[in-house]
């Protein structure tokens, strides 16, 4: 593996890698000067603090500084890794534009290269928690967000069906169920469906497949890498999973303790195998032990209160 980083269309790249197993360990994280396409994503010294004054005044992210390439007709998977209440969920709700996390205390949140003033339609979230609407079918779920575009109704429900089959449910037996006839894995495959039928440039999801079992999660795993070849959008992705973020990220973001900063940027070398199949590969192994390593480092700082 080379031991510098070279984007295929690209020869100028300044910054030193350190190879590890099928991925590379950049030596710092990038900025925007050191990139040649604009950014989709870039966080320039970002700092939030809560309750600002109050007694509980709490700094959740500090100097928080990354930039994210936009890849023409691919987009890249980011995975964001971090110890436990370090900061992860506020940074992508920053990017979300969503409050109370919007806008930052100091420092700025650019999309597009444009200071981010609320939540738009170029970007869609998906939670850990199953966020179907309980009293909605299947296919009303799917087709909220082009009800709310004000989409007729026969559209909406033609596209509704496609993704619904796009998503590896059944349109026959499962479009006019009701979530709490769905198991979780069915869930958060109508969760997706229906944040990709609204074609995001850039989907950001908080911890989508916490809650499933160690099976349905890595087939949703599988499922949701073919998506993404499809949708060719920028993905920023949280995880507590290291076997996760390297098996789906192209860039692995690692933060340090709370107040979150970004401590560690890594590329990773992506193969087309099955998630089965890539956790049996040494490479694959070698650099979850190597991230597994910087990650109780951490956790061991903070017992130590270092
Ligand atoms: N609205 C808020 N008001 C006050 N404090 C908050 C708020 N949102 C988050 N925090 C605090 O900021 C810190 C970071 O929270 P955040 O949810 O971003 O962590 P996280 O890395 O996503 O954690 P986890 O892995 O457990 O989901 C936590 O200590 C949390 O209690
Ligand atoms: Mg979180």
């Amino acid at each position: 593996m080379s031991a510098s980083v070279a984007p295929s269309d690209s020869s100028r790249d300044p910054i030193a890698t350190n190879p590890v197993g099928m991925g590379e360990v950049l030596d710092h994280v990038r900025s925007r000067d050191e990139l040649i396409r604009p950014s989709v994503v870039e966080f320039k010294n970002v700092t939030k603090t809560f309750n600002i004054g109050k007694p509980n005044e709490f700094t959740a992210v500090r100097d928080v500084n990354f930039v994210i390439e936009d890849i023409p007709d691919k987009g890249e998977f980011i995975c964001t890794l971090g110890p436990s209440g370090c900061g992860k969920s506020t940074i992508l709700r920053m990017i979300a534009g969503l409050g109370p996390q919007h806008p930052p205390t100091s420092g700025e949140v650019l999309v597009f290269g444009q200071p981010l003033s609320g939540p738009g339609p170029d970007r869609g979230m998906v939670f850990q928690d199953y966020t179907s609407f309980d009293h909605r079918t299947v296919l009303d779920n799917v087709t909220f967000g082009l009800e709310c575009q004000g989409m007729p109704r026969r559209q909406r429900y033609e596209l509704g069906r496609q993704w619904i089959e796009r998503v590896g449910l059944n349109v026959n037996k499962d479009q006019y169920k009701y979530p709490h006839e769905l198991s979780g894995g069915m869930r958060q495959r109508v969760a997706i469906a229906r944040t990709l039928i609204l074609k995001p440039r850039i989907i950001l999801m908080d911890e989508p497949f916490g809650a499933l079992d160690p099976m349905t999660r890595m087939n949703m795993q599988d499922l949701l890498l073919d998506l993404w070849h499809d949708v060719q959008a920028t993905v920023f992705f949280i995880t507590h999973s290291i076997e996760e973020a390297v098996f789906l990220g192209d860039r692995i973001y690692v933060l340090s303790n709370s107040p979150g900063t970004i401590l560690k940027e890594m590329q990773i070398q992506q193969s087309y195998l099955p998630s089965k199949e890539m956790q049996k590969e040494a490479r694959f192994q070698e650099t979850v032990y190597y991230i597994r390593d910087v990650v109780s480092q951490l956790e061991e700082s903070r017992r130590a209160g270092t």
